[in-house]
């Protein structure tokens, strides 16, 4: 009945936060259900490769956001509004605002146009709790960096999208400060976690 995603920066601790949450629904006997964007379903993940595999340097930002929003399209009717409406938690790793943020913020496709895309992939379903993990760009890459000679090969282009990206998300979240919880994620993980559970407990309770 709650649909809850997760967004943030390549580096922010996504992962980690969710894996814990996750073993907290468990713990409670809460039925929930984690799921990704790009991918979550066959379609999905067939989309995913597409999108991921650094062979298809040709493709256009407009191509990628409708490959995007076709697994997102997919996921939605396959999986996420079944399991809501079964009473089920759906936790998703990326939803829409990754589009927004990616595409709109980072790579300046137009709002409206992405807008229109993500509503007709979604039917018109958002999140009723968003939560953000913030952080600086630098420190996010460095920590999906191995290797100092790693990080050192990314270009400053790289930082740059990045950071428009991070700036979209803290928009986008001072937009609909009711949807969004925005935690500082370079605190500790467990205080992180801490402040995510809190949240989660008041929207589990509506
Ligand atoms: P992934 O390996 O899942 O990264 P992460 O672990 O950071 O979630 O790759 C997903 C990538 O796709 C990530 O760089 C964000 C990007 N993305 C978009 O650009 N637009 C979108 O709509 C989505 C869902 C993801």
């Amino acid at each position: 009945m709650t649909f809850i995603t997760f967004e943030g920066i390549e580096g922010s601790g996504k992962t980690t936060q969710i894996r814990l949450l996750m073993d907290w629904f468990k713990a409670r006997d809460i039925r929930a259900l984690l799921t990704r964007e790009p991918g979550g379903t066959s379609i999905g993940e067939q989309v995913r490769a597409i999108l991921l595999n650094p062979i298809n340097t040709e493709m256009t930002p407009e191509a990628e956001i409708l490959l995007f929003s076709a697994a997102r399209a997919q996921i939605v009717r396959e999986i996420i509004r079944p399991r809501l409406a079964d009473g089920w938690i759906v936790v998703c790793d990326r939803f829409a605002d990754s589009t927004l943020a990616y595409q709109g913020y980072g790579h300046g496709l137009p709002m409206d146009d992405l807008m229109r895309i993500t509503e007709f992939a979604t039917g018109g379903l958002w999140p009723d709790l968003t939560v953000y993990l913030d952080l600086d760009v630098e420190t996010g890459l460095r920590r999906k960096a191995a290797t100092p000679e790693e990080w050192n090969r990314m270009e400053a282009k790289e930082v740059a999208f990045h950071k428009r990206v991070r700036q979209g998300y803290q928009a986008l979240a001072a937009q609909a400060p009711g949807r969004w919880l925005v935690v500082d994620a370079a605190q500790p993980v467990a205080a992180i976690q801490e402040q995510i559970r809190a949240r989660v407990k008041k929207e589990i309770r509506k």
